[in-house]
Formats: structure tokens, C-alpha cells, sequence
């Protein structure tokens, strides 16, 4: 039998293409950035599996275009760029990576708690910018993070990671998510919001750890913004369309809050002239929540057992519909 053709989207780490070697007649895109379109189309053409990133759209165009396919292994645990009910129809297992970077995570979610709330990003440009003259008693004041409220807004695996640290901050967390997790409460002293418009409005932080669904498409939006505190900051490190930004411009412009803290954008890269980088009070930075040394390695190796797992038909470390397996003839 020869060895499955496989396309990997991207340049990844040597220990995952060590995996694929010798047992997948493996193809590698060379770019640092996602191959256009139609290269993705032509490339993927004559495949047995795909090893694809976040920014690659998997979508009934794409599994047309290759109908060999029988998996697409996407290397993060968020799956929204591929579309899932196309992949089960057609019989096509989906993979993606939880668990390995979850601690990585909820650690760069605290990174930019921590930013936003002592407002480290704006001490930077004060200083580089040659206006700091001396010590003054009131220069860039913060807030606490110690004795304030964390609202978490889905607590899956890296929305209780980012509340155990808060714990460890001295904040008080609650949260809201679609099942009631009464072990967290007990072990860690979380408090259920039934709502999310009642944590909206206790939270002096909002930090946001749902996957991106029709559901929760601008979950956070004009009305959601003004339900939270003046001095309240919202944290999105989770995806970019969760938030409506434009609103949640207008309602930094209008100090309806206070600050925000993002790692993801509607629009990705987000363009120079977004008008969220004229205001001084938001901190960005591109989309590097799991980007540590040993994480990227980690889900890139789990994304190359996912997909030589799937192509010999053995139990995939993490797939997202097994169920895609009866619709294969
Ligand atoms: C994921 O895995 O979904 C992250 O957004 C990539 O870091």
C-alpha cells in the first residue's frame, strides 16, 4: 500500500514532521503565512489527509476540490474556520488540539489581565515618549486585581485555568457557562451567574472563554457593554467575532468601560487604521495566547497523531465527529 498524500498547510515544528515521515508522502507548505486560496485547493487536490492551521478555511469548497480526503487535522482546539457538519457529511474526521495548551493559555490570559488592569503597555509609551519627568503620587494609576471581581464567561478548560489563577490573585470569580460546574465551586469558591447580564454587571473584569458558534457570534455587544461597570475591562482571548468591536469601540470612546485586553480581532490581522488603535486604553497583541516554544510544538505534534491516526483508522487522540466515520462508504 503506498503511504497516504498529505498536505500540511504550514511550516511546522521538526518533532511533528519527524512523526509523518516515512508514513505519510507528506507535502509542506513553505510560507510563513497561509498558501492563497487557490494554491490550498490545487495543493489539497490529490490528498489523503490535510494538517491544516486556524486560518485555513475548510469548507465544502475545499473537501469538493479534494475528495480523497479523510481527514483534516487542525492544528488548535478551536475549529471555526472548518465546517464540521461538511466533514461528517462527506465522511471526513476533524481533528483539533485541547488539552496541550490550555495552562499556556489561561497564563497569557493573566498576561494581559494583568496589562490592561496596571496598565503596563501605556507606562511603556509614557516613558519611551520621553514624558516621564519624576515620580508623581498619581502618574499611570491602575486598578487591583487583589479583592476584585473576575467575570469568566465559559468555564471549559482554559476559563478554569484563568479562574484558579485569579483565586491565586485574591479575586473573587464567577462565572457563567452553559452547565453548572458545582466541583469548581466547591473546590475553588467560584460563583455561579446564571446570566450573563448579572456577571456583566458584578465583574470589574470580563474575561471571555467560549468557542466561536452561531451562538455565541457577538455574544458581547452594545447592550452587553453598557451592562458592565465604567471601570470595568473585558479580556477576549478566546476569538475575535465573539465581540462585536465596533461596539465595543464606542463604548471605550464613550467610557461605558474602562479598558480591553485582546489576543483576537474580527479581523485578522487587524488593519493599521482600526480605530481601536487610536485609543490608548486597549492593548492588542496578534493572536499569541498558545504561542510558547514548547506549546506550539506540543499541538503540532498532536496534530500529526491526530492525522496519521484518522488516515489508518485508529482512535484519533482528539477528534471533533467521530460520527464521521458511518457516513464513509
Ligand atoms: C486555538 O488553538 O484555538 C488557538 O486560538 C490557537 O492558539
Amino acid at each position: 500500500m503506498p503511504n497516504p498524500r498529505v498536505f500540511v498547510t504550514r511550516r511546522i515544528a521538526p518533532e511533528a514532521l519527524a512523526l509523518l515521515d516515512g508514513h505519510a508522502d507528506c507535502e509542506v507548505w513553505d510560507g510563513e503565512l497561509a498558501p492563497p486560496r487557490a494554491v490550498l485547493l490545487e495543493r489539497a487536490g490529490p490528498c489523503d489527509g490535510l494538517l491544516t492551521m486556524l486560518t485555513d478555511r475548510v469548507d465544502a469548497e475545499l473537501l469538493a476540490a479534494a475528495p480523497n480526503v479523510r481527514v483534516v487535522s487542525n492544528m488548535a482546539v478551536g475549529h471555526d474556520n472548518v465546517t464540521v457538519p461538511d466533514c461528517t457529511r462527506r465522511g471526513v474526521l476533524v481533528g483539533n488540539t485541547p488539552g496541550v495548551l490550555t495552562t499556556t493559555c489561561a497564563e497569557f490570559t493573566m498576561a494581559l489581565l494583568l496589562a490592561a488592569a496596571r496598565r503596563v503597555v501605556e507606562g511603556d509609551a509614557y516613558l519611551r515618549h520621553g514624558l516621564w519627568k519624576g515620580w508623581m503620587p498619581m502618574m499611570i494609576p491602575g486598578r487591583d486585581l487583589h479583592g476584585a471581581t473576575l467575570g469568566i464567561v465559559g468555564l471549559g478548560a482554559i476559563g478554569l485555568e484563568v479562574a484558579v489563577r485569579a483565586r491565586a490573585f485574591g479575586m473573587r470569580v464567577l462565572y457563567h457557562s452553559r452547565t453548572r460546574k458545582p466541583e469548581a465551586e466547591s473546590t475553588h469558591g467560584f460563583v455561579w451567574s446564571p446570566d450573563l447580564a448579572s456577571l456583566l454587571r458584578q465583574s470589574d473584569f470580563v474575561s471571555l472563554h467560549v468557542a466561536l458558534t452561531p451562538q455565541t457570534r457577538h455574544l458581547i455587544g452594545r447592550d452587553q457593554l453598557r451592562a458592565m461597570q465604567p471601570h470595568a475591562i473585558l479580556i477576549n482571548t478566546a476569538r475575535g467575532p465573539i465581540v462585536d468591536q465596533h461596539a465595543l469601540y464606542e463604548a471605550l470612546r464613550e467610557r461605558i468601560i474602562a479598558g480591553a485586553a485582546l489576543d483576537v480581532m474580527e479581523q485578522e490581522p487587524m488593519p493599521l487604521n482600526d480605530p481601536l488603535l487610536m485609543l490608548p486604553n486597549v492593548v492588542v497583541t496578534p493572536h499569541i495566547a498558545s504561542d510558547s516554544v514548547a506549546t506550539r510544538t506540543r499541538m503540532a505534534v498532536m496534530a500529526a497523531q491526530n492525522l496519521l491516526a484518522g488516515l489508518r483508522g485508529e482512535p484519533m487522540p482528539s477528534c471533533v465527529n467521530p460520527e464521521a466515520v458511518k457516513e464513509r462508504s
